[in-house]
Formats: structure tokens, C-alpha cells, sequence
């Protein structure tokens, strides 16, 4: 019988190959010959990414520049143009005005949603919901797809352990194993099992490589690594996105031991095609090649032929191939096969789109008027948003809420229609956007009152303002008086049972260009969270950020505090579930929260020093800080319940493992609480001996269950060789004999221990 099937699954397998390779084969008799036929200048324009203004300007899209340059062949592909009536009249131009009629590649920033807004990356990480956050990004793709695009700048896999970086946001967090899987459904969401498919986009995984480890977290900033952390700590998501099947990746805009990614050939080459097998094509970020005249690189032809060379294909928006790689060509610094190479993948690219099939393939009226801003995506943004939301603190289970009484809602996001969807929701329009104020007036008319006031400004800091608006106003100062402000919420929560206060950052003090340097609560919120509590009344602090926020002296002062990120689209229904309990939250962080931002940069799986803390316990000579202790203020995997969950009796099935064989750690779960709800049961893995110090704990699992009140389960998991391999100092992936110990628990801090043996 086992035989029989296992026949049957390798015949299939074979029988997959053999169309695979058809396939290929017939693309390349295709672009074959459509290359013959091609100019130099024609292949020259293949390599070319233009942006015609940006998707919030209107009109700019038959400019005439890109016009004429789509006309000459000298464009492959556009970003920006949104809309499907613009895309279809653009590509209209490629494919009827052009020598060639070659289809043009229509990309564009679907980060987390496309008109429809998903809750930011980082939230959705924090659901560990992995089918969620793929069907997340299927739900992108059907929606751009049905409004023309057939490629997403997505998605962004940075592992980031610094939060001062505002990019924090557009990822998965801190940590190599979670963001691969994160990463590899994110591609698997947006690309399905058929590129040419009118539902389907191009996926795009960026920055390659390392950018979320710039430099004091200001972002651009250089990085320097050595080899193994890069392999063992921030290369993995990547790599899982290219064995996923990304078609693109975006080279990123810092240097990388010396050398910009965007012109770094070892990373471009050598290791993403010769050692991963990358097939697809690489774009630059924008403008990253011209960047390489800044880094130190030369000039623009010199940065374009190092850019060429080193394997990058496509250049965005900055024009150096178009405008210098003929003459490099004449000079002998690329060569003819270099320019074809680069000019075949984008080719390949849109003969996988179905592009030349059909170039209007995503340009289906019906479809657009069906499928952007519907009714069901909107529901599953809500849903999606509920899974996000981390639950840092409840005392006396002061939430959820009843939906009763009289709730003073306050603070300067409650009602802040364009902060709800966060940083780069480029397609999303904030009017359709639900704020908290309405998603309680939406849960509780009728039922209980509800007395809003703003309280405080985002920050009365003018000059941070003008930072932060530029895409449109994000912190809006009042024109009252902060102590007016403060009077009026005050006065508000007198009259209330319980105060809800919706404070954090504006969608766009994360995001690119967004470093902070203090990650506390600005200044006005602080003063109204000192005003609200001498009223005595309970405050719930429903946080909204981008990233962790340094909130100690609140951790200590305000007894319920919930962590929702940017919902999206649904944000004030989504909060309103969740704070009245028609949900249960059960996100966990995916960074690490720090008591301060000296503890910047801090991660859970960092190594032992050798002279190693003990607990939070000051020790002179050991590796701590005189003023703080080193653990953070929530840990990564953290994250409360309206229920309890208990965990006991670790048991592994054995004690020693030989590399062939595999030992189950298995743990009891129990819901001691009032509320069913669900858990993500956590592994992690320690290599107590290696030929180099290995991390003092790795998520190696994660298992989400739902337990009903009262209720236990059994969570097993299997470890193999598998788990238990890493690059060495000479980068051999391997296991190295000795102990282990598992660790199985609520968050990375919070564990049962076991420990076994590998013998080999
Ligand atoms: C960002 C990329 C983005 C690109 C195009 C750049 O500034 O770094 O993430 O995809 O712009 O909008």
C-alpha cells in the first residue's frame, strides 16, 4: 500500500518536472526569438523601471517623457501607475506603438493589502498565523491584479533586531526561522501555484540583503557582518522566499561589507544565483544604482557597469543602464552576454505573467469592479486584524470590557482616520478607513455611552510634525491648548466607569525614512496619561505603533495595555472586538520589547558572553548594565490571553538522537481560565556545544491550538537533524554532536526544559 502510493507521488512528481521543463523549453524558443529581432538599445530598455510620479498623482502617467521613452523601447516596466483604466492605456502604447510590441511589467509597493489594508507586516507576524498572513497576501494579489498590476514589491523579509529603524514595521520581526515562514507564504500568497494567472502577482522579496541591520538603526546606514551571522541569522528568510519561487528581488540600499548590495556581486551572483538557484530577475531600489556614486563607487557608468556585472538586471527610476551601458559595452567594461543575460530574465519574467499571451490579462473591467474594496476582503482585513493585536498586560482582567456603562475613549489616534492603515499603504485610501470611535459606536449604540475627547496632540513638536506629514497630515496639532485638551479628557473620564486611551506613533513615524532615537511616549501623550490617572478611573491603553515602543513607566502605572499596531482598513471594528471581547486576542510579538533604549539592539536569541548574567541580577564583572537589567521588558513569543494558559509535564521521547533518527517533545496545555482561546505553544532549541557559540535559544516550532475553558491538550513536536543544523566558521550547514536542551513554552522567556543527547 505504502509502496503503491509512493510510486504514484514520484510518478507525479516526474510527471510535474517533465511539464515544468516543457514549459521552459518552449519559453526559451520564444524569447529566443523574440530576442533575435531585438536591438541593442531595445535590450537596453528591457532593463529600464520607470515611475511616472507616484500612485497618489494623477494624470502623470502619459507624461511626456515616459511616454515617448515607452514608444523608443526603452522601458520594461512602470511602478506608480494605479489603476486599471491607466495601466490598460499605458500598456496599450507598449504593445501597439512599440518596434517590437513587447508588454510592459506593471509593479507596484502592495505591502499589506492593496486598496483594502491589511494590519501592518509586523502585525501580521504577530499572529504566527501562517496560512493567515499567506490567504493576506493572496487577498493583495487578487485585488492589484483586478486593478492591472502583475507584480508586488513584496515581500520585505529584513530581519530587524533594532527598533530605532522605522523599516521594522514592513516585516516580520527579529527573528530567522519565524520570518522564513512568514516569508515563504508571503510568496507563496501573492504568486499561487500559476504566475499567469489573471489572479496572481509577481512577487518581489527585498532588500536584499541585510538592510534591517543598518547601523545604529538609522536607516540607508552601512552594514558590516561577519559570514556566519549572515547565514545563520539574516540570510534564511530570504533564501526561503527564493525556494518558494519568488520571480524578483530587490537588491537594497546599503553597503554589505564594503560593497553596496545594488553592485555587489558576491551577493548577487555568487550567492543568490550560483548558490540558491535564483532564476528570476533583480531590480535595484530606487535609485540604489545612481546611491553607488554616494557610497564611493565612481560614476554613474562606472556604478552601472559594476551594477550589471555584479547581477543586477533591472535599474529603478535612476536611468544609469539606459543612459551609459551602450558605451560600456563599446569600451569592453560589459559584455554583449552580460546586457542579454539581464534583458532574457525580464523577458522570461513576462512570458511567465502570460504577458505576451495576453498583455490586458489583468485588465478585466468586471473583475476590477468586483473584486477591489469588497465586501468579503473587507470582512477578512477585520479578521485578519483581531489575529494581530498582543495583549502586554491585564490586571485584575480588567478586559475585556463590558459593553455597558459609560467608556471616556481617548487620545490623539482614537479618531484618527488617516493613522488607521500605517506606514506604505501606497493604494489604500485612509477615507474608507474605520476608526476606533466608530468601531465602538459600531459595537456598543444603544448599549453604552461613549464620551470621546483627543486629550493631546500625537506630539506638540512642530518640527517632528512637519517630519512625519509628508505624504498629508499624520500628527495633527490642535489648535487648543494642550491643557484645554487635557481638561476636556479629563472631565470625560470623570463621567466614565473605565477610560480607554488609544495612544503610540502616527502611521508614518515608522516606515522608511523613519528612524526615531526615542522610542518612548511622546511628551503630550505622557502628560495625558499623568492627567487620566489622577481621576483613579482604570485605564486601558490600546497602543497603536509601528514598532516596539519603550513604555516601562507605563507598564508600571496603567493596569490593561493591548498593543495593536496599524489595523488596515477595519482597525476601529477590529479594536472593538478585541477590547469587548468578541474576540480573544492572541498575537505574540515578534520583536522584542526593551525597558530602554540603551538595551537597543536586543533580541532573544542572542549568545552567552563568558561571563554570563545572573538572571536580572547585578554581578560585578559580568556582562550587565549598572543602571538596568538585562532582560527586556516583554520578550519575544510574549503575549497575554483573556484566558489562562499552564503548560507541565515536558516529556521527550528519548534521551540521545542519532542524526537519522528524530526525538518527539511533547507538553501539556491546559486553559485554566474563564474564556476559550487559543495559544501558540513555542519551541525553542539551545546547541549547548559547537564549534562555534551557538545563540542561547532558537525558535525551532510553533504550534497555534485553540483550547476550549477547562480544556487540555498534548502539543507534540519532532526533532529531527534537520532543526538542530547551522553554518559552521567554514559555512558547512551541519549538526555537531552534544547536548541540547529543548525548551517548550508561552514565550521565548517563559519555558519548560528538557535536554537529549545528539550522538553522532
Ligand atoms: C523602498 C522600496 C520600494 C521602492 C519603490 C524604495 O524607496 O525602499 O521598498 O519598493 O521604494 O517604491
Amino acid at each position: 500500500m505504502m509502496k503503491g502510493l509512493q510510486r504514484l507521488l514520484l510518478a507525479l512528481l516526474v510527471l510535474v518536472a517533465a511539464t515544468a521543463q516543457s514549459q521552459d523549453a518552449k519559453m526559451k524558443v520564444f524569447v529566443d526569438a523574440l530576442m533575435k529581432k531585438m536591438t541593442l538599445e531595445e535590450k537596453i530598455g528591457q532593463l529600464n523601471l520607470l515611475t511616472p510620479g507616484g500612485g497618489i498623482l494623477t494624470g502623470a502617467v502619459v507624461s511626456q517623457d515616459v511616454d515617448t521613452k515607452i514608444r523608443n523601447g526603452q522601458v520594461g516596466g512602470l511602478f506608480g501607475v494605479i489603476g486599471m483604466e491607466k495601466i490598460k492605456t499605458v500598456q496599450t502604447i507598449a504593445v501597439t506603438q512599440t518596434r517590437l510590441k513587447i508588454p510592459l511589467l506593471f509593479g507596484s509597493d502592495v505591502i499589506h493589502g492593496y486598496k483594502t489594508t491589511f494590519p501592518i507586516p509586523l502585525g501580521l507576524a504577530s499572529s504566527w498565523d501562517i496560512p493567515l498572513i499567506q490567504s493576506t497576501a493572496a487577498a493583495a494579489a487578487n485585488e492589484a491584479s483586478a486593478d492591472g498590476l502583475n507584480w508586488a514589491f513584496s515581500p520585505m523579509v529584513d530581519i530587524a533586531r533594532d527598533p530605532r529603524w522605522g523599516r521594522v514595521a514592513e516585516g516580520a520581526g527579529e527573528d530567522p526561522y519565524l520570518g522564513s515562514q512568514v516569508s515563504k507564504a508571503m510568496v507563496r500568497g501573492y504568486q499561487g501555484n500559476d504566475l499567469s494567472k489573471n489572479n496572481t502577482l509577481m512577487a518581489c522579496v527585498k532588500h536584499f540583503a541585510l538592510y534591517g541591520a543598518a547601523e545604529a538603526g538609522r536607516d540607508y546606514n552601512t552594514t558590516d557582518m561577519s559570514l556566519v551571522k549572515m547565514y545563520n541569522e539574516y540570510l534564511p528568510p530570504y533564501k526561503a522566499a527564493v525556494d518558494a519561487g519568488t520571480g524578483s528581488v530587490m537588491s537594497s540600499f546599503n553597503e554589505i561589507n564594503g560593497v553596496p548590495a545594488t553592485g555587489n556581486k558576491w551577493l548577487l551572483t555568487d550567492l543568490l544565483r550560483k548558490q540558491w538557484g535564483f532564476k528570476g530577475f533583480v531590480v535595484s531600489d530606487y535609485t540604489s544604482l545612481n546611491e553607488m556614486m554616494d557610497h564611493g563607487m565612481g560614476d554613474l557608468q562606472n556604478c552601472s557597469a559594476l551594477a550589471l556585472n555584479a547581477g543586477l538586471d533591472m535599474d529603478m527610476v535612476g536611468e544609469g543602464f539606459l543612459t551609459t551601458i551602450k558605451k560600456s559595452l563599446a569600451e569592453g567594461k560589459v559584455t554583449l552576454k552580460t546586457i542579454d543575460d539581464a534583458c532574457r530574465r525580464i523577458l522570461e519574467a513576462k512570458y511567465k505573467l502570460g504577458l505576451f499571451e495576453d498583455p490586458f490579462r489583468y485588465c478585466n473591467e468586471e473583475r476590477m469592479k468586483s473584486e477591489v474594496m469588497n465586501a468579503e476582503v473587507r470582512k477578512f482585513t477585520r479578521e485578519a486584524a483581531r489575529h494581530t493585536f498582543v495583549l502586554l498586560k491585564n490586571d485584575n482582567q480588567l478586559l475585556p470590557l463590558k459593553k455597558t456603562g459609560t467608556i471616556a475613549l481617548i487620545g490623539p489616534l482614537a479618531d484618527s482616520r488617516e493613522n488607521m492603515l500605517g506606514t506604505w499603504a501606497v493604494s489604500g485610501d485612509s477615507k474608507y478607513a474605520v476608526t476606533v470611535l466608530e468601531g465602538f459606536k459600531n459595537m456598543l449604540s444603544g448599549r453604552a455611552e461613549i464620551i470621546y475627547a483627543k486629550g493631546a496632540n500625537i506630539s506638540d513638536d512642530s518640527a517632528l510634525a512637519a517630519h512625519v506629514n509628508v505624504f498629508g497630515p499624520r500628527i495633527d496639532i490642535d489648535k487648543r491648548s494642550p491643557e484645554e485638551m487635557i481638561d476636556e479628557a479629563v472631565a470625560a473620564a470623570n463621567k466614565a466607569q473605565v477610560v480607554v486611551l488609544v495612544a503610540g506613533e502616527a502611521s508614518e513615524m515608522s516606515g522608511e525614512a523613519a528612524s526615531r532615537t526615542d522610542l518612548s511616549l511622546p511628551a503630550s501623550q505622557k502628560r495625558l496619561i499623568a492627567a487620566l490617572q489622577k481621576t483613579g478611573k482604570p485605564i486601558v491603553m490600546v497602543l497603536m505603533s509601528g514598532r516596539p515602543q519603550v513604555i516601562e513607566a507605563e507598564s508600571k502605572t496603567v493596569p490593561a495595555i493591548i498593543e495593536v499596531w496599524h489595523p488596515g482598513t477595519e482597525a476601529g471594528n477590529a479594536v472593538a472586538d478585541v477590547i469587548f471581547g468578541d474576540y480573544n486576542p492572541s498575537g505574540k510579538l515578534t520583536m522584542t520589547f526593551p525597558r530602554n533604549m540603551g538595551q537597543i539592539p536586543i533580541y532573544y536569541a542572542a549568545k552567552s558572553t563568558g561571563r554570563p548574567n545572573d538572571g536580572d541580577n547585578f554581578g560585578k564583572f559580568k556582562s550587565n548594565y549598572l543602571d538596568a537589567p538585562n532582560s527586556p521588558l516583554y520578550p519575544f513569543g510574549y503575549g497575554l490571553s483573556y484566558t489562562k494558559f499552564s503548560y507541565s509535564d515536558l516529556r521527550l521521547s528519548g534521551n540521545t538522537m542519532k542524526a537519522a533518527e528524530t526525538i518527539t517533545a511533547t507538553v501539556t496545555v491546559s486553559n485554566t481560565g474563564n474564556y476559550d482561546g487559543e495559544e501558540t505553544v513555542q519551541l525553542y532549541i539551545r546547541d549547548l556545544v559547537g564549534t562555534i557559540g551557538r545563540p542561547l535559544k532558537e525558535l525551532k516550532g510553533f504550534q497555534k491550538v485553540f483550547l476550549k475553558k477547562g480544556e487540555s491538550k498534548e502539543i507534540s513536536f519532532v526533532i529531527n537533524n534537520e532543526l538542530l543544523k547551522f553554518y559552521n566558521a567554514s559555512l558547512k550547514y551541519d549538526s555537531e554532536p552534544g547536548k541540547f536542551q529543548v525548551f517548550i513554552g508561552t514565550n521565548s522567556s517563559e519555558t519548560k526544559r528538557g535536554e537529549f543527547e545528539l550522538v553522532k
